[in-house]
This record gives C-alpha cells, structure tokens and sequence, in this order.
C-alpha cells in the first residue's frame, strides 16, 4: 500500500505522472489531500484536467501562519495513518503539506519517499528551503531529479544507497499532455495572442510578494517590459498575490491580469511565450523543458540546472534588472539540453516502491 500526500497545485501536477503509474500498475494506494490548497483553480481543475481519481481523504486544512497549518496537516494526516497505515508514504517537492505529511509519517515508523529531493537554493529565508532540508533529512527514499541534486544530498551527509536519481516528474507530466492541451485547449485564440508576441508572468513567492517593495518594483518591471516590447503581458495570478495586490492598491496598468489556468491552458500558453517572467519552481523546470526562455525574479534558485543549460537567467526584482534581464534573455539562442531526464520518473519512483520490502 502506497500512500500519495500532496496539498498544493505543483504536488498533484508533478504526482500525476505517479498516480498514473500506480493504476497502471494495480498498486494498492490512496491519495491523501491535505487540502492547503482548495480554491478551484488551484485545486479542483488539476484533478478533472489530469483524470485523477479523487482523494481518498481530504483534510481542509486551508490557509494559515506555518505553525499553525503545518500543525494542523501533522494531526490530521497522523489520523488517517494510524487508521489505514501504508507501508510507503510518498510526498513532492517543499511546501508545508510534504514536510508536515513527512513527518507524521515518519513519527509513526512509516517509510517516507520524498520526489524532487536534495534540491537546495541555500537561503533559509525562504519557507520553502526549511522544508525541504527536514523532509530530506527524515526521508527513507531520496528521489533525486539530477546528479547535482544528489550531490546535495551526499554533501549533507545523507547515505548514497538512500538516493535514486529519477529525472523530475515534470517532464512526464509535460510530455503527456502537451498533445493533449494541443488537441483541448485553444488558449492563444481565446486571449487573442500570436505564437512568440507575448510574455507570461507568474509571481507568488512569499519573499518576493508579501513585501510591498518588491512586490510594486516587480509590477514596475512587467510593466516596462511590456511598454518596451509593446507585446501583451499574461499574468495570471496566484491567490497570494491577488491578495497583496489588492491590499496595495496599486494600478497594475499593460499588464493582462487573468485568474490561474489550468494546467492544460498554462502548458499551451509557456509552449509558445516569447518569454516567461516568473519566481515558481516548477516554471524554471517547464520552460527549460519546452525549449522557451525564462527570466527568474529572484536573487537564487534550487534549480541551477536551468542556469547551466542556458534556459533560465535570474534577474532578480529590482524594475530596471527586470527590463535588462529579459532583453538579453529574449535574444539568447534556444536549443539547450534539458537536464531533468526522459519522461520515465514516474515510472521508477514507482517501481522502487514497488520493489521495497516490507519492514
Ligand atoms: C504554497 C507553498 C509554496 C508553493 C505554492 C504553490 C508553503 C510554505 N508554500 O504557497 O512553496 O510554491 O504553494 O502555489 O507550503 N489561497 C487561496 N486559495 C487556495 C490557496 C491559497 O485563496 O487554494 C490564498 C490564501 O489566502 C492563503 C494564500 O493564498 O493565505 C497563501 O496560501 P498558502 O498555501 O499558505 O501558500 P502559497 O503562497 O500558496
Ligand atoms: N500553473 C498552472 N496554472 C497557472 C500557473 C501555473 O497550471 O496559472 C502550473 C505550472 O504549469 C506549474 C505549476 O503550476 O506546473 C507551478 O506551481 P507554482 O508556481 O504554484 O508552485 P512552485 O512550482 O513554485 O512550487
């Protein structure tokens, strides 16, 4: 029995290609969501879009401070546990759903897989990174996506037989389903956008949002940009972000504010973007794997691997770097190699668990 944690709109994208495999497999799992995130386009529309089948339990532990919702995801998915205890729990990335679910789990001597682990941007400012070095530390079943991620891992000491080398499950969920989205989806005609005449924007890192400086010198930026290439600018926007927006009240004029979209939507929209502006993960990862440029608002990333290959160049928040950085980026040449594997993640992940042991 595996169990599948997740809580937030990356962990069921980047879980899909897991579950996919689970059920074309006949494994015995159940998903577990903690409900962290629950409005529907942040939630709801991944699992329709992705045929997924719904969770199995759901917490609705929504928003809070991190003590408060990381406490309130440690209860009640020690709960469910101890009820239908798993002999492997599964969790991705770094949010306070996979730390918190991690350790539960491992409190309750359940084994604990953790996918897309030793990434490291080595700033303990961000929420994120805390996360992910405790889930590391406490996992049984490092999945690593690159060899740099296992570096990571051996530097802090964790042993090499716990670290298998995957490829990260993005690019299984982008390779199926681009066609998909091709053959659903006609996102460009419904925004009346051209192939490369636009830019997309997202924006929801709590060190770049929730500080009104950055936030307004990033709002700053895009419109720059946008008057400078006089090309629209897509930006759809987080939760968080709408929030701060709105509390600040500031006038986000040539900037082309949408809610989020789909997965299906968004994939098509980053496939033929000019250029994506962002401060996500998971968009450095997807934009290295369309083969489209990406600048990156901030000041590091866990994901270097995209600085190596060309793909993505941090140009951190100030308004004027924002311009600069994207004027160089949209002139780069394209054609790098993406560095996050063949599609197959997924398929291993599942395949080691299935192969582990009993305790
Ligand atoms: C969380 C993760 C972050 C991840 C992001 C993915 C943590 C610490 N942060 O950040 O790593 O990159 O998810 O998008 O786990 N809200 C809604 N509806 C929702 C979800 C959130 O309205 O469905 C609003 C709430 O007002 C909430 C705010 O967004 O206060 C932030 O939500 P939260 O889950 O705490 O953090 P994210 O910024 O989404
Ligand atoms: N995404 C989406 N719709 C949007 C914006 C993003 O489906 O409007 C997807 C995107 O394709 C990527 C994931 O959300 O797979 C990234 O999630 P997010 O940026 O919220 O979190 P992070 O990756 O930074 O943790």
């Amino acid at each position: 029995m595996i169990g599948v944690i997740l809580g937030t709109r990356p962990e069921i994208i980047k879980m899909s290609p897991v579950i996919r495999e689970c059920e074309a497999r006949g494994l015995d799992f159940f998903i577990l969501h903690t409900g962290q995130h629950h409005s529907y386009e942040m939630d709801r529309v991944f699992f329709e879009e992705l045929d997924l089948p719904d969770p199995d339990y759901i917490l609705d532990v929504g928003s809070g401070t991190h003590a408060g919702q990381t406490a309130k995801i440690m209860t009640g998915v020690e709960e469910v546990l101890a009820k239908e205890p798993p002999e492997i729990v599964l969790v991705q990335g770094d949010t306070n759903t996979v730390m918190a679910g991690a350790l539960a789990a491992s409190k309750l001597q359940v084994r604990v897989g953790h996918i897309e682990a030793g990434l490291r941007s080595f700033n303990r400012r961000m929420p994120e990174e805390i996360n992910r070095v405790l889930t590391d530390h406490i996992s049984d079943y490092l999945f690593a996506p690159t060899e740099n991620s296992r570096k990571n891992l051996l530097a802090e000491g964790i042993a090499d037989r716990r670290i298998c080398v995957t490829g990260n499950t993005i690019v299984d969920a982008v390779y199926q389903n681009l066609d998909i989205s091709r053959r659903k989806v006609n996102v460009l005609k419904d925004l009346d956008l051209k192939p490369r005449e636009y830019f997309l924007v997202t924006a929801h890192r709590q060190e770049n949002v929730d500080n009104r400086t950055r936030l307004k010198e990033i709002l700053k930026g895009l419109a720059g940009v946008q008057k400078e290439f006089s090309l629209p600018v897509v930006f759809p926007v987080h939760p968080r972000t709408e929030k701060r927006i709105k509390e600040l009240g500031i006038g986000v004029d040539g900037l082309n504010l949408t809610k989020p979209f789909g997965f299906l939507e968004f994939l098509q929209l980053e496939s033929q973007a000019k250029l994506v502006l962002t401060d996500s993960g998971g968009v450095q990862e997807e934009t290295c794997v369309l083969g489209v440029p990406c600048a990156t608002m901030r000041y590091d990333t866990e994901r270097p691997e995209t600085l190596a290959v060309g793909s993505n160049v941090l140009v951190g928040t100030e308004s004027g770097k924002i311009l600069e950085g994207v004027r160089s980026a949209a002139m780069s040449p394209r054609g790098w190699e993406n560095p996050y594997g063949d599609g197959i993640a997924g398929k291993m992940i599942v395949m080691v668990c299935a192969a582990a042991r009993p305790q």
